[in-house]
């Protein structure tokens, strides 16, 4: 039924979530955090008033998701997007990858134009003179880096409790609303906005599937939703057309 609708559609949207990095090594956001984090709720690092309180708690905490995503590969799940992207491209098809990912493994799989929803832990912004830039050196020497005209820098992602960048929401509601096959892979569909985007290309009469080793509350909602890992299924699903 997936490859009779990849076959059908000249527009497809793609959602990824943690659970695509998670064959790479990385946690997903809602796995136990472990180490000396383990005492540390995500949600309660991933804040503008964590980073208030304690900045160089929150920049340690990201340096260290920046090294592990740094020591990790793409996975075949990521390789197989870049794949369907190669292909819808070449034949004049639309193809958009939106992704809640902040670790960049899309683009080093070779994945171009993503929409960051959630911006990108390779950015960071400072808070003072708002100088933004990219940040590849692993660790950082100081937490939390600071910028040159002195001002504490933080990453450019989304914390909760902040809007999403709305040049960048409102292309991927455009993809949701216009595309003929819309894929949710790797997210527990659990955070706005992003979690409505399923719902929205239904609505407007897309072809949805679903990919989650659990049920989420998209599963209702689409009109296929597959239990598996997406380093497992995507390659194959994705490949053939026959
Ligand atoms: N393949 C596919 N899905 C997987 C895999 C895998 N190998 N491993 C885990 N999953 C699924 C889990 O079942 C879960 O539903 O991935 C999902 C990960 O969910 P979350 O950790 O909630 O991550 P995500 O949906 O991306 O979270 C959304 O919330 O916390 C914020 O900003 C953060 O971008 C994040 C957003």
């Amino acid at each position: 039924m997936i490859r009779g609708f990849l076959r059908e559609t000249d527009a497809i949207a793609v959602l990824t979530g943690a659970g695509v990095s998670a064959e790479s090594g990385i946690p997903t956001f809602r796995d136990a955090q472990t180490g000396l984090w383990a005492r540390y709720d995500p949600m309660e690092l991933a804040t503008p008033q964590a980073f208030a309180r304690d900045p160089a708690l929150v920049s340690r905490w990201y340096d260290e998701r920046r090294r592990k995503s740094a020591d990790c590969e793409p996975n075949p799940g990521h390789l197989a997007l870049t794949r369907l992207q190669e292909e819808f491209e070449a034949a004049g098809k639309h193809f958009t990858l939106i992704t809640q990912n902040v670790d960049r493994l899309h683009q080093r799989a070779g994945s171009r134009g993503l929409l960051e929803l959630h911006g990108t832990f390779w950015v960071w912004r400072c808070t003072s003179c708002g100088e933004e830039r990219e940040e590849w050196e692993v660790p950082f020497p100081e937490h939390p880096p600071r910028c040159q005209c002195g001002g504490t820098r933080r990453p450019s992602v989304v914390w909760f409790g902040e809007t999403l960048p709305e040049s960048v929401l409102a292309a991927a509601w455009q993809a949701a609303e216009h595309c003929g096959l819309f894929l949710s892979l790797g997210t527990s569909s659990l955070v706005e906005p992003a979690a409505s985007l399923g719902r929205v290309a239904a609505a407007a009469g897309a072809k949805t599937v679903e990919i989650n080793p659990q049920e989420t509350p998209l599963s209702p909602w689409v009109d296929v939703s597959v239990r598996g890992t997406t380093g497992k299924l995507l390659p194959t699903i994705l490949s053939a057309r026959e």
